[in-house]
């Protein structure tokens, strides 16, 4: 390519991210500038252009930089939707910008692919709260208790479990499943927000949980919901169901990311208090420019760590710690509590 032609190919790039994400931010000081974009150019190029020549896919959940969702991303969405389009991928490399335990669930379901983390080793406050030992443990002082493992677990701790389920189907699942008694592991907050939804339904359950949160959604309180009331009269308030049960008590919805970006996306309400991490602020303004986003802070470090030059390094040369590897008969264990929460998703 000559130097014109490469110039104007990286020119009209940055436009093109510009045009995406320009709305991106507006509950921030901090906005996309034409440089912001010229700079990111090169590497969106660069990643676009491997993924064809390595039939790879990219894979980023909401919370991840909106250069990475926006700009690479093939799919993004939530936990659940990641993991059935992780199984059903026909790629040969899986580049998943999330934290470990998404990668892991990518690598469980699609076995024969290639998967890469761009962030290495990201950990998770829930994931990494508890061991398959400690599951063991609670399992020999609850004999017959089936175990449900919120996906924030990691490969070993999904292999000791009877099922998996995430944010969006935690509750349906909890009451699908027959037991009057559960064990919940690892996010405490959710078990308590289970026990409250549950009675709520009408099918109360006792449930045995493990200490675990989630150092994003665990800081916010009812306090900030009454002040964001107070200072936004008309607010709607959202918030993830890793939020204390006292915060989800005084929100109009509790969700998951996908499940808040419908919300917003049906509700014909102008403005919403976010209780949740950045990125998703992120892609609910870009998406609806006409709505205002109040966002008292939550960042995840974990999937910040995910950049567009780290995918562009994986990509042409991962580390070891960028590669995905699983012992086959965790895989195989992991796989039946993830396959279970997909029959009972139904
Ligand atoms: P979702 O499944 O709702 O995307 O949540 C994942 C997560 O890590 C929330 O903190
Ligand atoms: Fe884990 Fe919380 Fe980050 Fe989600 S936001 S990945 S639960 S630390």
């Amino acid at each position: 390519m000559t130097q014109l032609c490469q110039e104007t190919v990286l020119q009209e790039e940055a436009q093109r991210l510009y045009g995406l994400l320009l709305d991106v931010s507006r509950s921030k000081a901090v906005k996309w500038t034409q440089t912001d974009c010229e700079q990111a150019a090169p590497y969106t190029l660069a990643i676009n252009q491997l993924k064809k020549e390595k039939n790879a896919i990219v894979l980023a959940h909401s919370y991840t930089v909106p250069e990475l969702v926006q700009g690479v991303a093939d799919f993004s969405g939530d936990s659940y939707a990641l993991s059935l389009k992780a199984r059903e991928v026909k790629e040969d490399t899986i580049i998943f910008a999330g934290v470990w335990f998404m990668a892991e669930t990518a690598k469980i379901l699609n076995p024969s692919k290639q998967v890469i983390i761009p962030a290495g080793k990201a950990g998770c406050t829930l994931a990494d709260s508890i061991t398959a030992a400690e599951v063991r443990a609670l399992k020999e002082a609850h004999p017959g208790v089936p175990v449900l493992c919120y996906v924030n677990s990691s490969a070993e701790v999904k292999a000791e479990s009877d099922v998996c389920v995430t944010s969006g189907n935690v509750f349906h699942i909890a009451e699908k499943l027959p037991q009057k008694e559960l064990i919940f592991v690892p996010d405490l907050l959710m078990a308590q927000n289970i026990d409250i939804e549950l009675k709520r339904r009408g099918t109360p359950k006792k449930i045995i949980s493990a200490g675990g949160s989630c150092c994003v959604h665990d800081k916010y309180t009812p306090h900030q919901v009454n002040a964001l009331r107070a200072q936004y009269p008309g607010i709607t308030m959202i918030c993830h169901p890793e939020c204390y049960p006292e915060v989800c008590a005084l929100c109009d919805y509790v969700g998951s990311t996908k499940g808040m970006q419908d919300f917003v996306a049906a509700s014909d309400k102008k403005i919403f208090g976010m209780l949740t991490e950045f990125g998703l602020v992120n892609r609910l303004e870009a998406a609806h420019p006409d709505k205002q986003f109040i966002w008292p802070f939550g960042v995840c470090s974990y999937m910040k760590k995910n950049t567009l030059v780290n995918t562009y390094q994986a990509m042409t040369a991962p580390t070891p710690e960028q590669i995905i590897t699983l012992p086959e008969e965790i895989i195989a264990g992991a796989r039946k509590s993830l396959e279970r929460m997909f029959e009972l998703s139904k």
